[in-house]
């Protein structure tokens, strides 16, 4: 246990939410394939969501970019934990029903903390590069977009689960994409060491090339998650 009672893992870590750790070289194989991979055939609502992002924070993947996504990408999870509570009361059965509700809260809790897991790196690292941005353009606004993905995620999900779990399906093959392309930008990172107390904490890598595809395979994996929510239908947590 840590200081403040959570359970560590085996490793002797916190908790860092739903991702697979791979070691270096999984991480290389999963960049290739999936730079290999055609993206998803992306929704009209994704589409314009990725055209919002690129008019609001630029077109370049810089990491202020980066950051302000990973803000907006704990929206649809955080939506989903909010609208199990609603949705509850549909199940007549009491067992199933705090069954499906008490696994609703840890998988989308799981995948939210992995989400600011990868927030408190790219804050780090922006911190650590001096970077300075636009306040407004960097803090405020990804706060307005993740307020209006929540409410669009938490109707989608109430209304129409399949599309809610699809945009999200969409939206982490994006960033999966946009990571693997982010390391492909910058050769130099593959020797470019991150000594961070934090960061190790939440998977050991080699240099800041390796840690950055550790963070585009748990998209990989996020996008995984939900298009086997989007197959099991009614019953998806
Ligand atoms: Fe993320
Ligand atoms: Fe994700």
């Amino acid at each position: 246990m840590t200081a403040n009672g959570q359970t560590t893992n085996p490793a002797g870590r916190p908790p860092h939410g739903a991702m697979r750790e791979l070691n270096t070289e999984e991480r290389r194989e999963w960049q290739q394939t999936t730079l290999a991979t055609p993206p998803r055939p992306y929704g009209l609502d994704a589409r314009l969501q990725f055209w919002l992002e690129d008019l609001v924070f630029g077109k370049e993947r810089t990491l202020p970019k980066f950051r302000a996504r990973e803000i907006v990408a704990r929206s649809p999870y955080w939506a989903w934990e909010q609208a199990a509570f609603f949705l509850a009361g549909k199940v007549r059965d009491r067992s199933t029903r705090a069954r499906r509700l008490y696994d609703s809260l840890t998988e989308t809790r799981t995948e939210q903390d992995n989400e600011a897991w990868h927030v408190v790196i790219l804050e780090e690292l922006i911190a650590a590069r001096g970077i300075q941005e636009n306040p407004l353009r960097f803090r405020l606004m990804p706060q307005l977009m993740a307020l209006g993905v929540y409410q669009q995620f938490w109707l989608l999900r109430v209304l129409n689960p399949a599309s809610s779990y699809r945009l999200n399906a969409d939206i982490e093959d994006h960033a999966e994409h946009e990571y693997a392309a982010l390391v492909a930008e910058h050769p130099g990172w593959e020797n470019e060491p991150f000594p961070s107390d934090l960061a190790s904490g939440y998977a050991p890598y080699e240099s800041l090339a390796d840690l950055f595809r550790q963070i585009g395979a748990d998209e990989g994996l996020h996008k995984e998650l939900s298009l086997a929510r989007m197959a099991q239908g009614e019953s998806a947590p």
